[in-house]
């Protein structure tokens, strides 16, 4: 079974987890995400590739504690083995020479674009990192962002950065002063994306959002990813997890993603109550 080798916090509420899986190491590319299930009674859940090395055989990501599924993630310690770990699925995300590229980065996200930043930087363009958090304390890896973008922003809501704007704000001043932006690419929160995708719209900026419903399989067959784009019905698992933002139907994204609420909040309690070790 698939070994952690490292699961250390970055920040109080995300965690680092690399584990020992050399054949997806093998074939990540940027976008792409793996499935993991923490233990034999537990769920399947989708995580970004926020990094690989194929001679390690490992692949790490960010993991955001938000349920019961992500805090056993991050009780998990180095040696420890989880039963599922699949990958790499999904459509990697498009790198080329497009000119400007604007990455809007939060939470998770961070780490989800920084295989991205470092190719697209390859690719020879000019890329912009805007990273979000509520605070400073929540932001990680600005260093590793500093070392390949042409520029980093900090948008933070605590005053730490001058400025307490949400990402669009800084997103629209960013696309005047870096003008002509050929594309933004956002990963983090739905509501990230989405805010994203509503404040380059007016400037007719493609736009990339990497989407987050529910996953179950990851591959296509019990349609629990299912979303809508360009009035087309889409499987996030193999249709995206990219896609263009301004052609999401996000009221629906915002409606499924909501499905299971009370059931995650039960899962959760049983949980701290009964089986927290
Ligand atoms: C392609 C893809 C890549 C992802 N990459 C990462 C990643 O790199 N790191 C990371 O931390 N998370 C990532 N996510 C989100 C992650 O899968 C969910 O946060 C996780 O399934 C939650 O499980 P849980 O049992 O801890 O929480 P749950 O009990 O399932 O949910 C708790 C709360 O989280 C919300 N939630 C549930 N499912 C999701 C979801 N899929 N996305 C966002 N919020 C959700 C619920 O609305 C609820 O409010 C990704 C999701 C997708 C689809
Ligand atoms: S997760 Fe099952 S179809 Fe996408």
């Amino acid at each position: 079974m698939p070994k952690i080798l490292t699961r250390e916090r970055l920040v109080p509420n995300i965690h680092l987890l690399e584990v020992h899986a050399p054949e997806v190491a093998r074939k990540c590319r940027p976008g792409q995400f793996v499935i993991i299930m923490p233990d034999e009674r537990g769920e399947r859940i989708p995580l970004s590739i926020a990094d690989w090395d194929a001679e390690r055989g490992s692949v790490t990501s960010a993991v955001l504690v938000v349920g019961t599924t992500t805090r056993k993630l991050a009780a998990l310690k180095a040696g420890d083995e989880v039963p599922v770990f699949v990958g790499p699925l999904g459509r990697p995300s498009e790198i080329g020479t497009f000119g400007t590229v604007v990455l809007a980065a939060g939470c998770f996200g961070i780490g989800a674009l920084w295989p991205a930043a470092r190719a697209l930087k390859a690719a020879g363009n000019r890329v912009v990192a805007l990273l979000d958090a509520k605070a400073d304390y929540l932001l990680y890896w600005k260093d590793r962002y500093r070392s390949v973008c042409d520029r980093v922003i900090i948008s933070s809501r605590d005053h730490v950065h001058a400025s307490k704007e949400f990402v669009n704000r800084h997103l629209e001043d960013v696309l005047k002063a870096e003008a002509p932006v050929a594309r933004v690419i956002a990963v983090g929160c739905t509501y990230l994306m989405y805010a994203s995708a509503q404040a380059t719209k007016p400037h007719g900026i493609k736009t990339i959002v990497s989407l987050n419903p529910i996953m179950v399989d990851g591959t296509g067959m019990c349609g629990a990813c299912r979303c809508t784009a360009a009035g087309r019905t889409k499987f996030a698992c193999v249709d995206g997890p990219d896609f263009d933002g301004h052609e999401v139907d996000w009221d629906e994204l915002f409606m499924r993603r909501k499905s299971y609420f009370e059931d995650e909040i039960r899962s959760l309690c049983h949980w701290e109550e009964n089986e927290l070790p």
